[in-house]
């Protein structure tokens, strides 16, 4: 039964546009939709399972009047710093995009084959993390329970679409032969070690996030973990070398198995065969891909993976609308009360 109303806060961007798409894949239980934008994008015309929607330019007033269930916002950080307590505070349900609260005590911040549960103890909005996070914890989270992680050593690999629209554009003037507006350099043909801002520790905000999101989602604060993170001329799909040290001792074959058996991930390895997960063949795709499973000599117990996922799928629009599906079935068996905000 179509029960609920939804809106998509950031409807005209590169990771709102993806989620439409999933909400026409998945068809969830929605009675009206709510498309919101800037002033830009207002009137213009969306068509989702087969009814044609405008999107309206969000104001402080949006949420009014129109008894909506979940927002999904993926409008960026400041407006979802604004706005999303206001759509809070009328009982809907926030889903946010961006980073703005997703180290907030109170936020929880869910990948749904790793922490649903959290989902639970949401006080109106809940966090989707980092593109980068959602890849990594869903490979590692299987790893962490049966071995336990000591230390996560991160190198990113990151596509422009990740930066939105205006890194996807940046790459194809970069093509062009034409000057960057979003990046600080030219990434055609080049690789900028610099994702989101520097803080004064010499790290970039995207690495900070990396590390502190992984702890947060894997509820072990006592993780090691370093990172760096780069963009390279790739349009979709991040690729990522994880290296991995254990506590426990493991077999290379277990550990082929328990990711052969997680939830959300697909193996990709034969080295033999050239076969190992690649950005061009994630695009377009839900699952997490791993490959290039190998023991790191250099540590008594330690791995090294390649993780390839779909940046604005499951790092982005997949994960939101997953969130989405596991909020509306809690509240469906009862497992959680609808105005639990
Ligand atoms: P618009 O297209 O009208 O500017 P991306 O990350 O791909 O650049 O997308 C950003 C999304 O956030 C777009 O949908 C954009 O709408 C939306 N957005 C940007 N600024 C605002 C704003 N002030 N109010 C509402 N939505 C905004």
């Amino acid at each position: 039964m179509s029960k609920y109303n939804l809106a998509v806060v950031g409807a005209s961007g590169m990771v709102g546009q993806k989620v439409i798409d999933l909400l026409a894949e998945r068809e969830l239980p929605v009675k009206n939709y709510y498309f919101f934008a800037s002033a830009r994008s207002a009137g213009k015309k969306l068509t989702l399972l087969g009814k044609e929607y405008t999107i309206e330019e969000l104001t402080e007033e949006s949420f009014d009047n129109k008894e909506i269930d979940i927002a999904i916002f993926s409008a960026g950080g400041a407006i979802s710093k604004k706005y999303a307590p206001i759509a809070a505070e009328k009982g809907i349900v926030v889903i946010d995009n961006s980073s703005s609260w997703r180290m907030d005590k109170e936020v929880p911040l869910v990948v749904p084959e790793v922490n649903p549960e959290a989902i639970l103890s949401h006080k109106g909005i809940i966090a989707n993390p980092n593109c980068s996070t959602i890849q990594a914890v869903v490979a590692l989270y299987p790893l962490h329970k049966k071995y336990q992680i000591l230390r996560i050593v991160y190198s990113t690999y990151q596509a422009v679409s990740g930066a939105g629209m205006g890194g996807y554009e940046d790459l194809e003037r970069g093509i062009r032969g034409e000057e960057p507006k979003k990046f600080v350099h030219p990434i055609f043909a080049n690789c900028i070690p610099h994702i989101d801002v520097f803080d004064e520790s010499g790290y970039t905000k995207e690495e900070l996030k990396m590390i502190d999101e992984t702890k947060k989602i894997l509820g072990d604060q006592t993780l090691r973990i370093t990172a760096t993170t780069v963009r390279v001329p790739v349009f979709h799909g991040h690729s990522e070398s994880i290296n991995i040290e254990f506590e426990k001792d493991f077999k290379l074959s277990d550990i082929r198995e328990t990711l052969a058996q997680a939830k959300g991930v697909k193996v990709l390895d034969d080295p033999s065969s050239n076969l190992y997960p690649m950005p061009i063949d994630a695009e377009g795709k839900d699952e997490v891909f791993v490959g290039r499973i190998r023991k790191d000599y250099s540590l008594d117990r330690g791995i090294n993976i390649w993780v390839v996922a779909d940046n604005i799928r499951k790092g982005a629009a997949t994960n939101t609308v997953q969130i989405a599906q596991k909020l509306i079935s809690y509240w469906e068996s009862g497992t959680l009360k609808k105005n639990n905000s």
